[in-house]
């Protein structure tokens, strides 16, 4: 009888260690190589903390900026900033393109402030900037890479991929799929009554990455707007009582002002960490694979993301769109992902 359930529990326990080694190989597999272009500003910078707070997911590979919320020298700057702040001096940081494709460049000083980023004082980060331009490192990363097998997170406009894309377009070989904070919907525009601000910064780029036929999510702000800051929201993160927390509650406190002021709205979204979210946990998501067609005539649909949610067209589904999320799980995800940083 001893000798007997001796047995079964040796055997219980092997099967245990079993389910936690290929557990663990899952998790190991599942680990994604990242490119996260961006242009700092406010959001970006929460987003490029919780994505380098998230190495066990997340194997970012590099940062490239771009021009957007302010000059690229600024972007450039603020992304160094971030790196410095998560403590991961060890990510190279590139810039990349000053203007877009074809338009004449816009930037949202309104709502970034000046110098990027609002709320906290700014200073010449110690590491410089890597050697070469973002568009030529986007070239050679992902031609050489191995067969899709890297993801973009685009938190700007896309004006770097767009030139990578265009230089070389058999650079689809290494992209996994591109993750962009962009575009809206159902909830109309933050920068003309239909668009959304990266889109409408380079529409012409936008269209250059969503016809290279890369798997493409757009995260645009019919999610972005329902992931909302709370004073409550916001303590969480200032009570981690560490300078990451400090750093991000600071940031939000001045950058959601703006839009609770111009929508009314209870607080202030968060639009680039809401992409890294999705990335980390994408059950905290819905959404559904739909036509998108993005506007560059000028005129009032300049920038405007028309995305074919109801299939009333019934044309081939060329984005994943999201188009819900769960707002108190991300911030819960934000505030234990800072809790690991100094
Ligand atoms: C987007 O525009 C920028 O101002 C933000 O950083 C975000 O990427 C939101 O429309
Ligand atoms: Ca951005």
């Amino acid at each position: 009888m001893h000798t007997c359930r001796r047995y079964f529990s040796g055997l219980l326990r092997s099967a245990a260690l079993l389910t936690l080694l290929s557990a663990g190989a899952l998790h190991a597999a599942e680990k994604r190589d990242l490119i996260i272009d961006t242009d700092p500003g406010a959001d970006d910078v929460v987003a490029l903390l919780l994505a380098l707070a998230s190495p066990q997911e997340l194997n970012v590979l590099a940062i490239t900026t771009v021009a957007g919320n302010v000059r690229i020298d600024k972007t450039s700057r603020n992304a160094r900033l971030a790196r410095e702040w998560a403590g991961r001096e060890d990510v190279p940081v590139y810039a990349g393109a000053g203007r877009p494709l074809v338009r004449s460049p816009i930037y949202a000083e309104n709502i970034h402030g000046k110098e990027g980023l609002p709320g906290v004082d700014v200073h010449e980060p110690a590491k410089p900037l890597a050697t070469g331009n973002a568009v030529q490192y986007l070239v050679d990363t992902l031609s050489k890479a191995a067969p899709h097998s890297i993801t973009i997170a685009m938190l700007g406009p896309q004006t770097n991929l767009a030139l990578a894309l265009v230089q070389a377009p058999e650079i689809t070989q290494g992209i996994k799929e591109v993750v962009v904070m962009g575009g809206a919907h159902f909830n109309g525009g933050n920068i003309t009554p239909v668009a959304e601000f990266n889109i409408y910064a380079d529409p012409d780029a936008a269209k250059v990455v969503l016809a290279s036929g890369v798997k493409l999510t757009y995260v645009p702000l019919d999610v972005t707007h329902k992931i909302l800051t709370s004073d409550s929201r916001i303590r969480q993160l200032e009570g981690l009582n560490n300078q990451a927390g400090k750093l991000v509650s600071s940031i939000l406190n001045e950058y959601v002002k703006a839009d609770m002021i111009h929508y009314g709205l209870p607080g202030g979204p968060v639009h680039d960490a809401s992409v890294i979210a999705w990335l980390l946990k994408p059950e905290l998501f819905s959404g559904r694979s739909v036509n998108l067609v993005i506007d560059n005539r000028e005129g009032p649909g300049f920038g405007q993301t028309i995305a074919d949610w109801y299939d009333t067209l019934a044309q081939n589904k060329n984005v994943f769109w999201v188009g819900n999320g769960d707002a108190q799980g991300f911030f819960d995800l934000l505030t234990q992902r800072l809790g690991r940083l100094k």
